[in-house]
């Protein structure tokens, strides 16, 4: 049945028998459960519960107790390997097999990874909540087409219903992605409780405006108050937010981006390493303090664990930019509440594709995907956990490069090596800047079973701290539901 808010040009393509970018929204059986603040609008087309029908904890944790953990770990990784024709899988474009494991990984990282770390009993952020659906999250740049991994999840969550929480789903998808594609998970706690709406994220950035149902929030933080540029840095090149700033909660740079500005800062010519040849001077130095500064100062981390995060989550996925918007609607502004920074919102017509990129069937799709404007995997396997991330980054030579949509990347010199259809980001490139993550970085290339341990550590942590739960342990203490994984038999999932 097409969705009410389908207007009557749709319906008579669809009569008519061709099919626009924007009717594949109705295609995507369940989008509407994965993408909304829908208790405040269109809440029986979409399927989420008004206000006064939320889970209590205590109620939520009863369900847990009717949760099939096993059933659920199928349901994710069968979804994970069965590319869908609303939003085909990656893996063949780099010639591996059809995954969404580095969607779903990212999803979880996106949703976890908004934690700060206050002091040592207070936090903000973290995927509890699963304010992610909601405004302002759902409009923050680095969110970008996460609305797709959220509405292949929804059938998930429509087949287990009060049983699993959106953000347990959503962070334990994660974790099932990296486990079923061969990746190290040792453990998984469940009891997140979902939040009715995003205000709790408010104090983590307002960007965009185009969900905010006319509030006392509804202004725009896009520019940042204070602006800050490193005095190496190129004074034409993006402000960021002040590194300084009083609160704290945003990441390094400006709002919507959740952690580290990934193209990092561009050298002005008479900085000491600036080289006129090279088609960018993006300073991996320079990224590194930025890295540190969101991973370490804002996030709480561990300098062994940034770089076991960084170097695992890079391992699985890759980045999407395979087209140059320049001329097109999409490149005028940002906040065109129609893409392509946003996420589909409710009224755009967006839908669940963008047509940024290619033509007919297939505009916007799979390899046309436009996400963050960089292109490429970071390994020769991005459906398969591996160990490529460190090994290329220690034996090649990475120069700059620019993506197919014009972003700052990093090739290797070499084109016939084994990794020159592989890619890097400045901040990937910053962990062998920087002396103390190259240390780390030699260190997981040599011992892979160390690796393995210090990234499933790291991102049980990651998933599992939240402004309700600031601390790893405290969700187990609390809901006391976890699992090891004892019934995964099959290492790697996939074909
Ligand atoms: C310096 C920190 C980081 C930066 C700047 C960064 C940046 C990016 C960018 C630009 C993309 C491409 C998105 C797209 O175009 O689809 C990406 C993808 C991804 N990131 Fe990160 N990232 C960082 C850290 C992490 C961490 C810590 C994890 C997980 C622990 C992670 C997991 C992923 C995954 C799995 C993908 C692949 C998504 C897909 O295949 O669709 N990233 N990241």
């Amino acid at each position: 049945m097409a969705p009410l808010h389908v207007p009557m040009r749709l319906l008579a393509c669809a009569m008519l028998g061709f099919v626009t970018a924007e009717m594949r929204a109705d295609d995507f059986p369940h989008y509407d459960l994965g993408t909304i603040p829908a208790w405040q609008d269109l809440a029986s087309l979409r399927g989420a519960r008004p206000v006064s029908q939320v889970l209590s904890k205590a109620d939520y944790h009863h369900q847990l107790r009717a949760l099939d953990i096993q059933q659920l770990y199928s349901a994710i990784a069968t979804l994970m390997a069965t590319s869908k024709p609303y939003w085909p899988a990656d893996g063949p474009q780099d010639g591996d097999v059809a995954s969404y494991a580095g969607l779903f990984a990212r999803l979880a990282w996106h949703c976890s990874g908004s934690f700060r770390m206050i002091n040592d009993t207070h936090a903000a952020g973290g995927c509890e909540g699963a304010r992610q659906r909601h405004w302002p999250e759902n409009e923050w740049r680095d969110n970008t087409n996460l609305d797709k991994a959220r509405g292949l999840l929804a059938e998930v969550k429509l087949q287990f219903g009060d049983r699993v929480s959106w953000s347990d789903l959503m962070t334990f998808a994660g974790t099932v992605a990296i486990k079923a594609s061969g990746g190290p998970a040792k453990k998984f706690c469940f009891g997140r409780l979902d939040d009715v709406s995003g205000d709790r994220s408010i104090p983590l950035g307002v960007e965009g405006v185009a969900q905010c149902y006319g509030s006392k929030f509804c202004k725009s933080n896009f520019e940042c108050p204070n602006t800050f540029r490193w005095s190496e840095q190129n004074d034409t090149d993006h402000a960021r937010c002040k590194i300084e700033q009083p609160d704290r909660l945003q990441a390094s740079h400006s709002v919507g981006l959740i952690y580290v500005y990934p193209e990092g800062p561009e050298l002005k010519t008479s900085a000491k390493d600036y080289k006129a040849y090279w088609v960018h001077n993006r300073s991996p130095r320079l990224s590194a303090l930025e890295v540190r500064d969101t991973f370490r100062d804002r996030m709480g981390w561990t300098d062994r664990e940034t770089v076991a995060l960084i170097g695992g989550g890079h391992t699985l996925g890759r980045t999407h930019g395979n087209c140059n918007l320049t001329g097109t609607k999409w490149a005028q502004t940002p906040y065109n509440n129609v893409g392509p920074y946003f996420e589909a919102t409710a009224g755009s017509l967006r839908g669940p594709t963008d047509g940024t990129c290619g033509t007919g069937p297939e505009a916007g799709f799979g390899k046309n995907t436009v996400s963050s404007g960089f292109e490429g995997p970071w390994t020769r396997s991005p459906s398969r956990w591996n160990y490529d991330f460190f090994d290329a980054l220690l034996s090649e030579e990475w120069v700059p490069a620019k993506s197919p949509y014009g972003n700052d990347q990093w090739h290797t010199r070499n084109h016939t090596s084994e990794f020159a259809k592989t890619m890097r980001l400045t901040s990937d490139i910053s962990l062998v800047a920087d002396e103390t993550y190259h240390k780390i970085v030699r260190e997981y290339a040599a011992d892979h079973a160390q690796f393995d341990a210090d990234f499933a550590d790291a991102w049980f942590k990651l998933v599992h701290r939240s402004e309700d739960h600031p601390h790893k342990d405290d969700l187990e203490q609390d809901a006391g539901i976890c699992t090891s994984f004892e019934f995964v038999t099959q290492a790697n999932f996939l074909p």
